[in-house]
């Protein structure tokens, strides 16, 4: 019988915590990868519990360059099949552009982009031999929105992401298919393991929603193999308005919802 698992990077905290939940509800086996053992360790523990489930994880610090490799060794040496990868795990850099160095704008790059082409490199001709598999990119809503002085690489990256999972549709002959969910501001870690917890307190609450939804219809677009998901409705209406309204209005309406994301650098 095959051992076919779905690995989630990001697994510990906000959106990647929940799409393990939600993946194991739903019966997957899971790889978990974070940086953090214990809380890898305590996660693990609970879904297997919960949910009667298989679940490993592999504690990676996914800014060094080896982690994909190392992580696709582990799954390998273990022999797990993985038929869904979610690559999730994300930060963004709290500084102006030219306040950080170049070496933190290219682990944060790393984290964002080259690990998740990285890993999805790695799998994808594993799913290629076993006739099909899933992908999914955890995006932004950023990727549509326009630049904010806030995390200049931020939003760049997000759009590259969804590029990149979309010139993957070129795998569906294959049975891969690859889906960028692109959430709006979510109550997760994320704003404070940024630096930027303060500019999120000030952004009105009809805005922020929970990850446990962002899981759930992340979840359900990957699996019915949509190329892009924007979780909730609210959401889904100023993605639209981002494509109709001229990008200098809705900076201006931005700037005044959430404060900070628009000042002078
Ligand atoms: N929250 C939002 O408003 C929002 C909106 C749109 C998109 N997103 C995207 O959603 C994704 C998940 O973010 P979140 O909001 O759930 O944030 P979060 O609660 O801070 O979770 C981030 C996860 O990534 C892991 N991680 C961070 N740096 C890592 C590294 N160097 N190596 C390996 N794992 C690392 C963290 O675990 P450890 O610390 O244990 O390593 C944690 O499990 C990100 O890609 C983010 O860009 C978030």
């Amino acid at each position: 019988m095959r051992n076919s698992y779905a690995l989630v990077t990001g697994a510990t905290s906000g959106i990647g915590l929940e799409i393990s939940r939600d993946l194991a509800k739903r019966g997957y086996n899971l790889i978990l990868i974070a940086r953090t053992s214990d809380k890898l360790n305590v996660i693990s523990k609970e879904l297997i519990g919960k949910f009667n489930i298989k679940c490993d994880y592999f504690s990676s610090d996914l800014t060094k360059i080896s982690a994909p490799n190392e992580i696709y060794d582990f799954t390998k040496s273990n022999n797990y099949n993985i038929d869904v990868l979610v690559n999730n795990a994300g930060y963004a850099l709290p500084n102006a552009f030219h306040e950080n160095s170049m070496e933190d704008e290219e682990k944060c790059l790393r984290v964002l982009g080259t690990s998740v082409i990285a890993l999805t490199k790695k799998y994808i001709n594993d799913m290629i031999s076993n006739g099909g598999g899933k992908i999914m990119i955890v995006s932004s809503v950023a990727a549509f929105a326009p630049a904010s002085s806030l995390q200049s690489l931020y939003g760049p990256v997000k759009t590259f992401m969804n590029r990149f999972s979309e010139s993957l549709s070129f795998y569906n002959k294959y049975g891969i298919t690859s889906t960028a969910v692109c959430p709006g501001y979510t109550v997760t870690n994320f704003h404070t393991a940024s630096g930027v917890q303060k500019e999120m307190d000030s952004v009105p609450s009809f805005l922020k929603k929970s990850a446990k939804r962002i899981a759930q219809e992340g979840v359900d677009a990957m699996l019915k193999g949509k190329k892009v998901c924007v979780p909730t409705k609210t959401w889904k209406i100023i993605v639209f308005l981002l494509k109709v309204i001229p990008q200098s209005v809705f900076s201006l309406i931005s700037g005044l919802l959430a404060p900070g994301r628009y000042d002078e650098v």
